[in-house]
């Protein structure tokens, strides 16, 4: 599928087939699709874990209001991030470079980060949330249907899948082949509200 009709049919999709997988080769190739997505001095703060155990599925829909596409969709990935990443062996984001090139990002990417709290869990949101699009127009070019969602407790879901200290949760995303389309969409701002020219 062209990029383009990717992005146009991609919709949040709320009601899975249950007789439809993802085949482990479509996964894999998704997954290492999403590994290529940009991130801050390729520091690739996201983690994921993929729910395969029904209960534990049932245990993050109690956790998310009972939304039903947690435990309709062939996958559900929790999308999580280690905002410690930036300081957490930076040498490997650096591995296939040269030592000129190390000696000069590394310092460069400590003083950047060192001391910036809020910064760094910034930067694990949007490292994350590239890694999002990436998996849903991924999936989309193969054939699949994505929901991205934050509509469950966090600290629940936190608790559930073991979030390690110094992680989020970015959202969750379900994958599988839609039952029933999205509704029509809701409304987008026309371009002209939303693109300045130079500033506000
Ligand atoms: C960060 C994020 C969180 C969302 N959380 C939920 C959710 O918990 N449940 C849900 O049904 N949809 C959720 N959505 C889907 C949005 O409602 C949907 O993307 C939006 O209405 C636009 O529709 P579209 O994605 O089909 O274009 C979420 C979307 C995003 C990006």
């Amino acid at each position: 599928m062209d990029l383009f009709t990717a992005i146009e049919s991609r919709r949040a999709i709320k009601h899975y087939s249950n007789t439809q997988a993802v085949s482990e080769a479509d996964f894999e190739r998704i997954m290492n699709a999403v590994l290529l997505s940009p991130t801050s001095y390729n520091i690739q703060h996201w983690r994921f874990i993929r729910v395969t155990d029904p209960q534990q599925r049932a245990r993050i829909q109690d956790a998310a209001w009972g939304q039903t596409q947690i435990t309709e969709a062939a996958e559900l990935i929790v999308l999580c991030a280690d905002i410690q990443a930036w300081s957490d062996n930076p040498l490997r984001y650096w591995a296939n470079t040269s030592s000129e090139v190390q000696a000069m990002m590394l310092p460069m990417l400590e003083s950047f980060y060192q001391g910036r709290e809020q910064l760094q869990r910034d930067e694990a949101l949007r490292s994350s949330g590239m890694a999002a699009q990436t998996l849903m127009l991924a999936a989309k070019a193969l054939g699949y249907d994505t929901c991205p969602m934050i509509g469950f407790d966090s600290e629940q879901v936190a608790s559930l899948i073991n979030l390690p200290p110094g992680h989020l949760i970015s959202m969750i995303i379900t994958l599988g082949k839609a039952a029933r389309p999205a509704n029509p969409r809701a409304g987008q701002l026309p371009l002209n509200e939303v693109l300045m020219e130079n500033s506000f």
